[in-house]
């Protein structure tokens, strides 16, 4: 079995020590990935950009790995600006003001004519825009309400890319097929897991994260666009590192670390659901490549069926079902 140029479309790769220590998870088995600008201080300037990926390229070495750079988005961001930095980056990336880690300089209140200059400047310079698409409301309606700002963006700016991050509900994904400009990533862990895996038994904080895990039948909302390869979503794992003593601790830090086990688990999903291979290359990198007009550097990953021990961590880093054994392994 195996993939090419396999696209993690949304992934926290962090800085400094944590960068160093992970980095390698995702460049040895992706050809590719969106970079999310959560850093603190935000990425939002090109110095930034341009930084921030040298230091991405460093932590990676040898492997053959395209970052896909994005910017924090800010209101305040002109037409100028936007064009000046328009060749380093593939995106900008949208956050509620307050809604997960690292997001406090986000955007409040969504007020379409705030927004209005940056947005059309996006569109003119054909730069998507994606989305953390929760509200401040109770936590298992966060992302069903956030449709209607979805709605009025997408109907406001038509020809702007907008990709709903990390869908997690049916009412996401309805959202699909009403608006022409409406994309969408989803993440492994909300394709496998409910809400039940994290807190229905003993408290599972490595399962945590922000939007939270939903409902049996948002999740098979969900596996029935990604297993069907619905040309608008694509994969972005949302893996995202945090140091093990901020998960397992009072207060825990929102975020699952999927990144070496991403792949495997994949193809171990779509072959127990009886998916073809086919939709599997289109859902990881594929749909990805249209929608984004991109062209990943050329990488073969084979998998075989032969168990793999989910290491308990990765320098320090528990990923999802550490010390368990899934079903496929990487031919190294
Ligand atoms: O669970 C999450 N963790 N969700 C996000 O949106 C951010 C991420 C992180 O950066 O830790
Ligand atoms: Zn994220």
């Amino acid at each position: 079995m195996q993939l090419n140029a396999p696209l993690d479309m949304h992934l926290h790769l962090r800085d400094g020590e944590m960068l160093e220590n992970i980095a390698k998870c995702s460049a040895e088995t992706f050809s590719g990935a969106i970079i999310m600008p959560n850093l603190v201080p935000p990425v939002s300037t090109k110095e930034e950009v341009l930084a921030y990926k040298a230091r991405i390229m460093k932590a990676i070495g040898e492997e053959t790995f395209e970052p896909y750079m994005t910017l924090f988005f800010k209101p305040s961001y002109d037409k100028d600006f936007l064009s000046s930095v328009r060749d380093e980056i593939t995106a900008l990336k949208l956050y509620p003001a307050g809604i997960t880690t690292n997001s406090e300089g986000g955007v409040s209140g969504f007020d379409v004519e705030e927004l209005r200059p940056t947005l059309e400047a996006m569109s003119e310079l054909n730069i998507p825009l994606c989305v953390h698409g929760e509200t401040n409301g109770f936590v298992m309606d966060r992302e069903a309400e956030f449709a209607s700002i979805y709605k009025r963006l997408a109907t406001a700016f038509p020809k702007l890319k907008i990709i709903m991050e990390h869908i997690t509900t049916k009412s996401s994904v309805d959202l699909l097929d009403k608006f022409e400009n409406l994309y969408a990533t989803i993440t492994i862990h909300h394709l496998l897991i409910t809400l039940d895996d994290v807190a229905g038994g003993m408290l599972k904080p490595h399962l945590f994260c922000k939007p939270i895990a939903k409902r049996p039948a948002d999740r098979d909302a969900l596996l029935k666009v990604a297993l069907s390869a619905h040309p608008k979503v694509m994969f972005g794992s949302d893996s995202a590192p945090h140091p093990k003593h901020a998960k397992e601790s009072c207060g825990c830090a929102a975020g699952v670390f999927t990144a070496p086990i991403a792949l495997q688990l994949l193809t171990e999903l779509f072959e127990n659901q009886n998916a073809p291979i086919e939709n599997l290359q289109a859902f990881v990198s594929g749909n990805a490549q249209k929608i984004y007009g991109i062209t990943p550097p050329v990488k073969t990953i084979v998998l075989e069926k032969r168990p793999f021990h989910v290491p308990s961590d990765y320098n320090g880093v528990v990923p999802m079902y550490a010390d368990e054994k899934i079903a496929y392994s990487i031919k190294k």
